[in-house]
């Protein structure tokens, strides 16, 4: 059987190499229409940064895993096709900064049609808005010649950081199909394909609109859960209540459950926000507008989460950072990624130039990322691969991401370094607050009361 993913990001890349690990006797080739990232994949260098990653890539790469340029060939030779391309938010007409950008999803379509001449089973794997299958198999089924098409969905669950995990050992793997002969064949064939190693009552099978919403709505709970929790810290701050000891009395009631539950500076990642505002607008299309409300509020109060960290920041510290040096720990969206897309890094550090800060950023994976995040801030913005030269002089430290690396630093030289009073503001409730209290920093974590010095 010939597997073929359109789109190497994120999502393609490993769970392709997955496949191929899991299904020695699967060719599996995976197409992109970016010649450099093509190029990574092959090399061994690869594109992005996923703990484990690299070893399941070279104990496939070549043998039944293959990375190429030329999409047209590779539909021709494919049995099953994912396809994993983006669909990032509308940035124009109607629908702008909410509808899905369809327009990669539509011309892969029309470049499969264009290709076929064997039957093939489309699998979509990047999330979309539901009924999107229904729109696929109307543009496969427009060339009116005799080749067939069966469009399946089947969602992705990874998180990034720990995506291989997550696909050798995944809670449930979902794929909608159609309730026809033909549709259960093809949804056999995707089961046949995951039945490799993962146990078959973890395999479950619905309608295409079903698990297209499903995918939605397990990221739109994910997200407002995170932001159920950040909601509280702000109330928690105000109250001498402790955010940690309050997720954790919630969390130990089995019907909450105990993940899922840390208070931040709010989420990022390429999908909980851009699948929430799709859900939004499929609410709004379909008349249901208290629908739409209930969950736009969840992407709501998480821009207000990140606006207020900026606020208590520039509150601590006199009501004015103008000219001081501040270092942000961390720029990607969580630990154990290089990934920076929809970051709240990104918001903070833009709103701390727009208040004159002078900002130095340090991560050990997403400092290339960030930089192109943040390139029109010009030299507003200094980027230091080492924490300590970071932290040299500033006034201030914000921790970003929750690297495990931040909280085993030697903050006793960090603060002798550091202008005083020294500040430290901590979105993820990583650090020994305490202990840094009790070094002589001003400590402020996400729903924890403040440990002040001054
Ligand atoms: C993303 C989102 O995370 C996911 O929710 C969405 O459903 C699919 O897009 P990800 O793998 O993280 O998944 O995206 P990205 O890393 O941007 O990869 C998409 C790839 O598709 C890129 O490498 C891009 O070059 C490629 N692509 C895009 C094509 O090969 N052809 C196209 O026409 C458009
Ligand atoms: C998410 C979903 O978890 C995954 O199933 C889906 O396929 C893609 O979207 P991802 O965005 O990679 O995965 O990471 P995730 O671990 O869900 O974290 C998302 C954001 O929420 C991060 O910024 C993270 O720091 C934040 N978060 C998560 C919190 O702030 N608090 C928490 O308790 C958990």
């Amino acid at each position: 059987m010939n597997i073929l993913c359109i789109g190497a990001g994120y999502v393609g890349g490993p769970t392709m190499a997955m496949i191929a690990r899991k299904c020695p006797a699967v060719k599996v080739t995976v197409v992109d229409i970016n010649a450099d990232r093509i190029a990574q994949w092959q090399s061994g260098s690869l594109p992005i940064y996923e703990p484990g990653l690299k070893a399941v890539v070279d104990e496939c790469l070549n043998r039944n895993l293959f990375f190429s340029t030329d999409v047209d060939r590779e539909i021709a030779a494919a049995d099953m096709i994912f396809v994993s391309v983006n669909t990032p938010t509308k940035t124009f007409g109607q629908g702008a900064g909410r509808a899905a950008d369809l327009q990669y999803w539509e011309k892969t379509a029309r470049q499969i049609l264009a290709n076929s001449t064997s039957d093939k089973i489309v699998v979509e794997k990047s999330t979309l808005p539901v009924r999107t299958a229904a729109a696929m198999q109307r543009i496969l089924d427009s060339g009116g010649g005799t080749v067939k098409f069966e469009v399946l969905s089947n969602p992705e669950f990874l998180a990034e950081g720990t995506a291989i995990a997550d696909l050798e050992n995944p809670d449930r793997v979902l794929i909608g199909g159609h309730d026809t002969e033909a549709g259960r064949k093809a949804v056999g064939a995707l089961v046949d394909i995951y039945a490799h190693w993962v146990p078959r009552e973890r395999i479950l099978t619905t309608n295409v609109w079903s698990a297209e919403l499903s995918k939605l709505a397990a990221n739109a709970f994910l997200a407002q859960r995170v932001s159920s929790i950040n909601a509280l810290s702000a109330l928690c701050e105000a109250t001498e209540a402790d955010i940690g000891e309050v997720a954790r009395a919630i969390g130990m009631d089995s019907r909450i459950g105990p993940r899922f539950l840390n208070a931040s500076v709010g989420f990022g990642g390429s999908c909980f926000k851009k699948d929430i505002l799709n859900l939004v607008y499929l609410c709004e299309s379909y008349g249901l507008s208290e629908s739409a409300a209930y969950w736009q509020q969840v992407v709501s109060m998480n821009d207000w989460q990140q606006d207020r960290f900026v606020r208590n920041m520039v509150g601590r510290m006199f009501n004015t950072v103008s000219g001081k040096r501040i270092a942000l720990f961390g720029f990607a969206f969580k630990k154990d990624t290089g990934d920076t897309r929809e970051s709240p890094a990104i918001r903070v550090a833009r709103q701390l130039v727009e208040e004159r800060a002078e900002v130095v950023i340090t991560d050990p994976k997403a400092l290339s990322n960030a930089a192109q995040d943040l390139n029109n801030l010009g030299d507003r913005v200094t980027y230091e691969p080492d924490p300590y030269a970071a932290a040299q002089g500033a006034h201030a430290i914000a921790l970003m991401t929750e690297w495990d690396c931040y909280a085993e630093l030697d903050y006793q030289r960090i603060y002798a370094a550091m202008m005083k009073p020294a500040f430290v503001f901590d979105g993820r409730n990583r650090l020994d607050q305490q202990a840094l209290f009790n070094i002589g920093f001003n400590v402020y974590g996400m729903g924890k009361s403040a440990l002040s010095n001054i």
